[in-house]
Protein backbone atom coordinates (compact mmCIF):
# COMPACT_ATOMS: atom_id res chain seq x y z
CA UNK A 1 0.00 0.00 0.00
CA UNK A 2 1.70 2.59 -1.66
CA UNK A 3 1.99 6.27 0.11
CA UNK A 4 0.50 9.07 -2.07
CA UNK A 5 2.14 10.67 -4.33
CA UNK A 6 5.29 8.18 -3.77
CA UNK A 7 5.62 5.76 -6.47
CA UNK A 8 6.32 1.84 -5.36
CA UNK A 9 8.43 -0.38 -7.85
CA UNK A 10 6.15 -3.94 -8.69
CA UNK A 11 9.20 -5.67 -6.30
CA UNK A 12 8.98 -3.08 -3.46
CA UNK A 13 4.90 -3.40 -3.18
CA UNK A 14 3.89 -5.00 0.02
CA UNK A 15 1.12 -6.95 -2.45
CA UNK A 16 4.09 -8.48 -4.39
CA UNK A 17 5.72 -9.74 -1.21
CA UNK A 18 2.64 -11.14 0.74
CA UNK A 19 1.65 -13.31 -2.62
CA UNK A 20 5.64 -14.80 -2.39
CA UNK A 21 5.25 -15.62 0.74
CA UNK A 22 1.50 -17.39 0.49
CA UNK A 23 3.53 -19.34 -2.64
CA UNK A 24 6.65 -20.49 -0.91
CA UNK A 25 4.63 -21.53 2.16
CA UNK A 26 2.43 -23.78 -0.08
CA UNK A 27 5.08 -24.90 -2.07
CA UNK A 28 7.10 -26.17 0.69
CA UNK A 29 4.23 -27.37 2.63
CA UNK A 30 4.21 -29.59 -0.90
CA UNK A 31 7.59 -30.68 -1.11
CA UNK A 32 7.23 -31.79 3.05
CA UNK A 33 4.25 -34.02 1.93
CA UNK A 34 5.78 -35.63 -0.85
CA UNK A 35 9.42 -35.97 0.68
CA UNK A 36 7.63 -37.43 3.65
CA UNK A 37 5.93 -40.06 1.38
CA UNK A 38 9.44 -40.99 -0.49
CA UNK A 39 11.10 -40.92 3.26
CA UNK A 40 8.36 -43.99 3.93
CA UNK A 41 9.35 -45.80 1.12
CA UNK A 42 12.93 -45.45 1.48
CA UNK A 43 12.59 -46.77 5.49
CA UNK A 44 10.24 -49.62 4.86
CA UNK A 45 11.85 -52.79 5.96
CA UNK A 46 12.32 -54.87 2.79
CA UNK A 47 11.49 -52.25 0.69
CA UNK A 48 13.47 -52.02 -3.00
CA UNK A 49 14.60 -48.79 -3.17
CA UNK A 50 15.50 -49.10 0.46
CA UNK A 51 18.40 -49.02 3.01
CA UNK A 52 16.04 -51.35 5.78
CA UNK A 53 16.25 -55.13 5.16
CA UNK A 54 13.70 -57.51 5.45
CA UNK A 55 12.86 -59.25 8.85
CA UNK A 56 13.93 -62.28 6.98
CA UNK A 57 17.87 -60.70 6.62
CA UNK A 58 18.02 -62.23 9.92
CA UNK A 59 18.13 -66.21 8.12
CA UNK A 60 21.45 -64.69 6.44
CA UNK A 61 25.19 -63.87 7.04
CA UNK A 62 25.40 -60.05 7.27
CA UNK A 63 28.45 -58.30 6.45
CA UNK A 64 30.00 -55.46 5.49
CA UNK A 65 32.44 -54.31 2.22
CA UNK A 66 34.21 -51.20 1.33
CA UNK A 67 32.65 -49.48 -1.76
CA UNK A 68 34.77 -47.42 -3.30
CA UNK A 69 32.91 -45.21 -5.28
CA UNK A 70 30.60 -44.35 -1.59
CA UNK A 71 33.39 -44.28 0.39
CA UNK A 72 32.58 -46.24 2.83
CA UNK A 73 31.25 -49.38 4.24
CA UNK A 74 28.48 -50.99 3.07
CA UNK A 75 26.33 -54.07 4.17
CA UNK A 76 26.66 -57.23 2.42
CA UNK A 77 23.76 -59.74 2.74
CA UNK A 78 25.61 -63.43 2.26
CA UNK A 79 24.12 -66.25 2.18
CA UNK A 80 22.31 -68.00 4.77
CA UNK A 81 23.44 -68.11 8.26
CA UNK A 82 19.59 -68.68 10.38
CA UNK A 83 19.93 -67.16 13.39
CA UNK A 84 19.94 -69.99 16.32
CA UNK A 85 20.19 -72.45 13.24
CA UNK A 86 16.67 -72.04 12.76
CA UNK A 87 15.32 -70.40 9.51
CA UNK A 88 12.34 -68.24 9.42
CA UNK A 89 9.69 -66.82 7.38
CA UNK A 90 9.35 -63.10 6.98
CA UNK A 91 6.55 -63.01 9.27
CA UNK A 92 8.01 -65.27 12.10
CA UNK A 93 11.09 -63.09 11.65
CA UNK A 94 9.39 -59.78 11.58
CA UNK A 95 7.31 -60.92 14.98
CA UNK A 96 10.96 -62.02 16.42
CA UNK A 97 12.76 -58.44 15.68
CA UNK A 98 9.33 -56.66 16.72
CA UNK A 99 8.96 -58.22 19.82
CA UNK A 100 13.29 -57.62 20.03
CA UNK A 101 12.83 -53.89 19.78
CA UNK A 102 9.64 -53.28 21.91
CA UNK A 103 11.74 -55.20 24.84
CA UNK A 104 14.46 -52.74 23.90
CA UNK A 105 12.15 -49.64 24.22
CA UNK A 106 10.19 -51.17 27.28
CA UNK A 107 13.36 -51.57 28.97
CA UNK A 108 14.85 -48.27 27.80
CA UNK A 109 18.23 -49.39 26.74
CA UNK A 110 18.48 -45.96 24.92
CA UNK A 111 19.16 -45.13 28.68
CA UNK A 112 22.84 -45.97 28.39
CA UNK A 113 23.31 -46.81 24.58
CA UNK A 114 22.47 -45.62 21.30
CA UNK A 115 20.35 -47.14 18.40
CA UNK A 116 20.59 -45.93 15.33
CA UNK A 117 21.63 -42.58 15.91
CA UNK A 118 19.42 -41.83 19.15
CA UNK A 119 20.26 -42.72 22.75
CA UNK A 120 23.06 -42.60 25.23
CA UNK A 121 26.98 -42.80 24.88
CA UNK A 122 27.48 -44.30 28.37
CA UNK A 123 27.20 -47.76 26.84
CA UNK A 124 28.25 -49.30 23.59
CA UNK A 125 26.70 -47.96 20.03
CA UNK A 126 24.40 -50.68 19.70
CA UNK A 127 23.55 -50.40 15.75
CA UNK A 128 26.10 -52.48 14.96
CA UNK A 129 26.41 -54.45 18.37
CA UNK A 130 25.98 -57.88 16.37
CA UNK A 131 28.88 -57.36 14.42
CA UNK A 132 31.37 -56.34 17.05
CA UNK A 133 34.33 -57.70 16.62
CA UNK A 134 33.78 -58.35 20.97
CA UNK A 135 32.10 -61.59 20.28
CA UNK A 136 35.59 -63.27 18.45
CA UNK A 137 33.84 -64.66 15.84
CA UNK A 138 30.91 -65.93 14.29
CA UNK A 139 30.45 -69.59 15.86
CA UNK A 140 30.92 -68.19 19.84
CA UNK A 141 28.52 -64.94 19.29
CA UNK A 142 25.35 -65.99 19.46
CA UNK A 143 25.85 -67.92 22.72
CA UNK A 144 28.06 -65.46 24.21
CA UNK A 145 25.61 -63.01 23.68
CA UNK A 146 22.76 -64.66 25.30
CA UNK A 147 24.82 -65.18 28.06
CA UNK A 148 25.66 -61.66 28.19
CA UNK A 149 22.25 -60.57 28.16
CA UNK A 150 21.06 -62.69 30.09
CA UNK A 151 23.81 -61.92 33.03
CA UNK A 152 25.76 -59.20 32.04
CA UNK A 153 27.47 -58.64 35.37
CA UNK A 154 28.81 -62.14 35.10
CA UNK A 155 29.90 -62.16 31.62
CA UNK A 156 31.05 -58.46 31.52
CA UNK A 157 33.79 -57.26 29.08
CA UNK A 158 33.75 -53.85 30.02
CA UNK A 159 36.32 -53.06 26.83
CA UNK A 160 38.85 -51.25 30.02
CA UNK A 161 36.48 -48.76 30.88
CA UNK A 162 34.94 -50.33 34.16
CA UNK A 163 31.25 -49.84 33.11
CA UNK A 164 29.11 -52.82 33.77
CA UNK A 165 26.02 -53.19 32.89
CA UNK A 166 23.07 -53.75 34.88
CA UNK A 167 21.06 -57.25 34.54
CA UNK A 168 17.83 -56.08 32.97
CA UNK A 169 15.99 -59.52 34.08
CA UNK A 170 15.63 -60.48 30.14
CA UNK A 171 13.68 -63.65 30.02
CA UNK A 172 14.95 -66.54 27.45
CA UNK A 173 12.36 -65.13 24.93
CA UNK A 174 13.05 -61.62 25.38
CA UNK A 175 16.95 -62.61 24.50
CA UNK A 176 16.36 -63.92 21.81
CA UNK A 177 14.08 -61.82 20.13
CA UNK A 178 16.21 -58.60 21.46
CA UNK A 179 19.69 -60.77 19.39
CA UNK A 180 17.21 -60.77 16.24
CA UNK A 181 16.26 -57.31 16.55
CA UNK A 182 20.13 -56.17 16.69
CA UNK A 183 21.12 -58.74 13.57
CA UNK A 184 18.48 -57.27 11.70
CA UNK A 185 19.42 -53.57 12.66
CA UNK A 186 23.17 -54.61 11.54
CA UNK A 187 22.18 -54.97 8.23
CA UNK A 188 20.37 -51.68 7.64
CA UNK A 189 22.27 -49.08 5.70
CA UNK A 190 23.14 -46.17 7.94
CA UNK A 191 25.29 -44.60 5.48
CA UNK A 192 28.70 -45.76 7.38
CA UNK A 193 27.54 -44.58 11.31
CA UNK A 194 28.51 -45.40 13.69
CA UNK A 195 31.60 -44.50 11.98
CA UNK A 196 34.91 -46.23 12.27
CA UNK A 197 33.23 -49.88 12.90
CA UNK A 198 34.56 -52.60 12.33
CA UNK A 199 32.70 -55.90 11.51
CA UNK A 200 33.95 -59.65 13.24
CA UNK A 201 35.45 -62.22 11.60
CA UNK A 202 32.71 -64.20 9.09
CA UNK A 203 32.74 -66.65 6.12
CA UNK A 204 32.24 -65.75 3.01
CA UNK A 205 29.99 -63.01 1.70
CA UNK A 206 30.04 -63.83 -1.54
CA UNK A 207 27.16 -66.44 -2.79
CA UNK A 208 24.39 -64.31 -3.22
CA UNK A 209 21.25 -66.00 -2.30
CA UNK A 210 18.45 -67.01 -4.27
CA UNK A 211 16.02 -67.07 -1.93
CA UNK A 212 12.28 -65.86 -2.55
CA UNK A 213 12.14 -64.44 1.55
CA UNK A 214 13.03 -60.80 -0.03
CA UNK A 215 16.17 -60.56 1.96
CA UNK A 216 18.51 -60.57 -1.05
CA UNK A 217 16.83 -57.60 -2.96
CA UNK A 218 16.26 -55.43 -0.22
CA UNK A 219 19.55 -53.77 0.13
CA UNK A 220 19.59 -54.07 -3.75
CA UNK A 221 21.87 -56.57 -5.31
CA UNK A 222 25.15 -54.72 -4.32
CA UNK A 223 27.90 -57.12 -6.09
CA UNK A 224 30.83 -58.71 -4.05
CA UNK A 225 33.72 -56.03 -4.36
CA UNK A 226 37.05 -56.03 -4.57
CA UNK A 227 38.35 -59.51 -2.81
CA UNK A 228 41.00 -57.85 -0.62
CA UNK A 229 38.41 -55.01 0.99
CA UNK A 230 36.23 -57.69 2.18
CA UNK A 231 36.33 -57.86 5.70
CA UNK A 232 37.29 -61.21 5.88
CA UNK A 233 36.78 -64.31 3.57
CA UNK A 234 39.28 -66.40 5.63
CA UNK A 235 36.35 -68.19 7.74
CA UNK A 236 36.60 -67.36 11.30
CA UNK A 237 39.31 -67.25 12.81
CA UNK A 238 39.20 -67.19 16.90
CA UNK A 239 41.34 -64.39 17.47
CA UNK A 240 39.01 -61.49 18.66
CA UNK A 241 41.00 -58.32 18.09
CA UNK A 242 43.35 -59.08 14.89
CA UNK A 243 41.01 -59.64 11.92
CA UNK A 244 38.94 -56.64 10.57
CA UNK A 245 41.83 -54.21 11.16
CA UNK A 246 42.40 -52.24 8.52
CA UNK A 247 39.24 -51.99 7.23
CA UNK A 248 37.58 -49.17 9.18
CA UNK A 249 35.78 -46.83 6.93
CA UNK A 250 38.53 -44.36 8.06
CA UNK A 251 41.89 -46.07 7.00
CA UNK A 252 40.66 -47.17 3.65
CA UNK A 253 39.04 -44.12 2.21
C1 LIG B 1 22.77 -48.69 33.02
C2 LIG B 1 23.26 -48.67 31.68
C3 LIG B 1 22.83 -49.77 30.73
C4 LIG B 1 21.56 -50.18 30.38
C5 LIG B 1 20.23 -49.63 30.90
C6 LIG B 1 21.71 -51.20 29.39
N1 LIG B 1 23.04 -51.44 29.13
FE1 LIG B 1 23.81 -52.69 27.74
N2 LIG B 1 25.69 -52.21 28.29
C7 LIG B 1 26.01 -51.29 29.27
C8 LIG B 1 27.45 -51.23 29.38
C9 LIG B 1 28.22 -50.34 30.37
C10 LIG B 1 27.97 -52.13 28.44
C11 LIG B 1 29.45 -52.42 28.15
C12 LIG B 1 30.04 -53.22 29.27
C13 LIG B 1 30.24 -54.63 29.00
O1 LIG B 1 30.35 -55.06 27.84
O2 LIG B 1 30.29 -55.36 30.00
C14 LIG B 1 26.83 -52.72 27.77
C15 LIG B 1 26.96 -53.65 26.74
C16 LIG B 1 25.89 -54.15 26.02
C17 LIG B 1 25.99 -55.01 24.86
C18 LIG B 1 27.27 -55.45 24.21
C19 LIG B 1 27.60 -54.40 23.17
C20 LIG B 1 28.69 -54.79 22.22
O3 LIG B 1 28.88 -54.09 21.22
O4 LIG B 1 29.36 -55.77 22.45
C21 LIG B 1 24.74 -55.29 24.46
C22 LIG B 1 24.32 -56.17 23.28
C23 LIG B 1 23.83 -54.62 25.36
N3 LIG B 1 24.56 -53.92 26.28
C24 LIG B 1 22.45 -54.67 25.26
C25 LIG B 1 21.60 -54.01 26.11
C26 LIG B 1 20.16 -54.14 26.05
C27 LIG B 1 19.41 -54.99 25.05
C28 LIG B 1 19.66 -53.36 27.05
C29 LIG B 1 18.21 -53.17 27.43
C30 LIG B 1 17.46 -54.39 27.69
C31 LIG B 1 20.78 -52.73 27.73
N4 LIG B 1 21.93 -53.15 27.14
C32 LIG B 1 20.65 -51.84 28.78
C33 LIG B 1 25.13 -50.52 30.00
C34 LIG B 1 23.75 -50.60 29.94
Amino acid sequence: MSEPGIPTEWWASENFWRKCAIFVTGFMALVLVLLTFHTLTVIEAGSEAGRVPAYSVINHRIGYVMDDEKRRMMPVIGPKAPLFGEELTEAEAMALVDHGKLTVQGRNCMNCHTILGNGAYYAPDLTKAWLDPGWGNEQARELLMTMFLKDPPTNARTFGTGRRMPNQELTDAEVRAVIAYLKWMSAIDTNGFPSGFKPLPQGPLTEVPQSSSGASRALGTSPPLAEHRRPSTKGPSPAASAPAAGHSMREAT
